[in-house]
């Protein structure tokens, strides 16, 4: 039985009964344990760039005597898995723009499966991305472990609109009535006036940026 910390346990959420689910960049390959045992997925493909990580993955699958049910395959982003093979793909515990070029690098993979994406960082790089390339975002979710924050997307291939206010990259209004709405604002605030302090007191200052983020700020505020 596994157990999940509450990040992890908020993208194995979005999973829904299906045929295969792929894990990129599994490394401990909970998710996929945990989707074949709760009888979640039949199968399951988990992978990895680094070798270490993935005799890791398969010593776990192992011991959950699952070596039959799950797959580990060795590559980068989804270059080891063929279009339709999962049904859906979970990139979870990597940056934003890491997550945005794996899907840019194998887009007619990704657009054949829904995506569960948890970005560490820029997530509004990644909503962008998705949005401006033939993606729709479906849901959100935001979890918490203490202090820190993290942020689940779920995505597929679809059309939607973009933001006319490039705020809403940075954090979407359907978030605002999310129960931990308030720990993710606590975190873009501080996030917001930490690069405006940076920027004003550099030498070099990028001005373009200093003013988007006095931006987000203002927009922030009147949240
Ligand atoms: C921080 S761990 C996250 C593990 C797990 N997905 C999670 O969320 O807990 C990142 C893992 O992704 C792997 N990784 C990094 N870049 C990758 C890529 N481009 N393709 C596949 N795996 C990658 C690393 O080797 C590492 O095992």
């Amino acid at each position: 039985m596994v157990t999940l910390t509450p990040r992890l346990d908020a993208v194995f959420d979005k999973l829904h009964t299906c045929r295969a689910v792929a894990d990129i960049g599994c490394d401990h390959a909970y998710i996929p344990i945990k989707a074949i045992e709760d009888g979640i997925a039949e199968t399951a493909i988990a992978t990895d760039l680094n070798q270490g990580p993935l005799d890791i993955a398969k010593a776990n699958i192992e011991k959950h005597g699952l070596l039959d049910r799950i797959e580990t395959r060795i590559g980068g982003g989804l270059k080891p898995l063929f279009a339709g093979e999962a049904d859906q793909i979970i990139i979870a515990g990597m940056g934003g723009e890491v997550i945005s070029d794996i899907i840019a690098s194998d887009t007619r993979i990704a657009k054949s499966s829904g995506l569960i994406l948890q970005p560490m960082n820029s997530q509004y790089e990644l909503r962008k991305y998705l949005i401006k390339n033939g993606f729709m975002i479906t849901g959100e979710d935001i979890a918490t472990e203490g202090f820190k924050v993290y942020n689940i997307i779920t995505a597929r291939a679809g059309t939607q609109a973009e933001y006319e206010n490039d705020f809403y990259y940075q954090l979407p209004p359907y978030l605002y009535s999310h129960r931990n709405f308030r720990a993710l604002y606590d975190k873009k605030m501080r996030e917001f006036s930490k690069v405006i302090s940076g920027l004003s007191r550099s030498a070099e200052c990028d001005s373009e940026k200093l003013s988007r983020y006095k931006f987000y700020l203002e927009e922030i505020k009147r949240i």
